[in-house]
């Protein structure tokens, strides 16, 4: 059972960020990767149409016999995990609940900016599980749907992100923030741009990272962490292929992904 694979969704390639994290922290582990590039972004779409794109997603995964699934997106984890969860057996971790982990761990932190698609926004996901966890905090939500598409372009430090995010962060730097949640999976990216506008006293935590950390606790907790001592392979299978993707994949994965599939769900 250990040796199965895992199995990790996003809604294109953009949860390579994830896998890249789940790579470093657990290198022994098999992972089948599904990006419905086919269908991004799932973050404009409505809660309905999410919920079937993830169900479709996750019965693609488990054609593969996967042995858990993460929900790299952080969109389809706001909408759909409840369902998912109750529909399937199979362990399935979402980014948001590692996100919210890591925020709390500074006791500190008291004061949080939340960045986001608009659905993981209008979910109000984050908010509900902090708020409930800590009480009085003050919690800031900001939807930044440009953010995406400018870090797709590789426009990662140019004049017009800078713009674009001194008025996405205006509101969240007038309430003080001190810590600034990044609820997407592409925004890990931006983290050097980020830091520098926002200053070394506000903590950046990215939910890719506190992800991995999350799916490892699980799995040792179910007793399913690979045992071998050999590098777990990866394939990557999208719902639609093109160069542009390929190129994203590479810069996501920060190396030469492998052989990339076209697959259907
Ligand atoms: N993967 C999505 C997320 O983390 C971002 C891209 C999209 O909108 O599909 O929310």
């Amino acid at each position: 059972m250990n040796d199965r694979a895992l199995g990790i969704f996003d809604s294109g390639v953009g949860g390579l960020t994830v896998v890249r994290a789940v790579q470093e922290l657990l290198p022994a582990e098999d992972i089948v990767y599904l990006g419905d590039t086919a269908r991004v972004p799932y973050g404009s779409k409505s809660p309905e149409t999410i919920r079937r794109f993830a169900d479709e997603d996750v019965r693609y995964l488990l054609t593969k016999q996967v042995k858990a699934i993460v929900v790299a997106c952080n969109t389809a984890t706001a909408h759909a995990l409840p369902m998912l969860k109750q529909r399937y057996q199979v362990p399935i971790v979402g980014v948001i609940e590692a996100g919210v982990e890591a925020v709390l761990a500074d006791p500190q932190a008291q004061r949080v900016g939340i960045i986001a698609t608009r659905g993981t926004i209008a979910s109000h996901a984050y908010q509900h599980a902090l708020a409930l966890r800590r009480t009085g905090m003050v919690i800031v939500e900001q939807a930044t749907p440009l953010l995406v598409p400018l870090i797709e372009e590789n426009w990662l430090d140019h004049p017009a992100t800078r713009q674009v995010l001194e008025t996405y962060l205006k509101p969240l730097l007038e309430k003080k923030i001190d810590t600034l949640l990044l609820a997407c999976t592409h925004y890990p990216l931006m983290v050097p741009l980020l830091q520098e506008m926002i200053g070394d006293r506000i903590r950046i935590v990215d939910s890719a990272t506190t992800c991995a950390l999350h799916l490892q606790q699980e799995l040792s907790r179910l007793e399913m962490l690979a045992e071998s001592e050999r590098e777990g392979d990866l394939s990557i299978g999208l719902t639609d292929l093109s160069e542009q993707f390929e190129i994203l994949a590479q810069r996501f994965l920060r190396k030469c992904p492998p052989q990339i599939e076209r697959v259907e769900v």
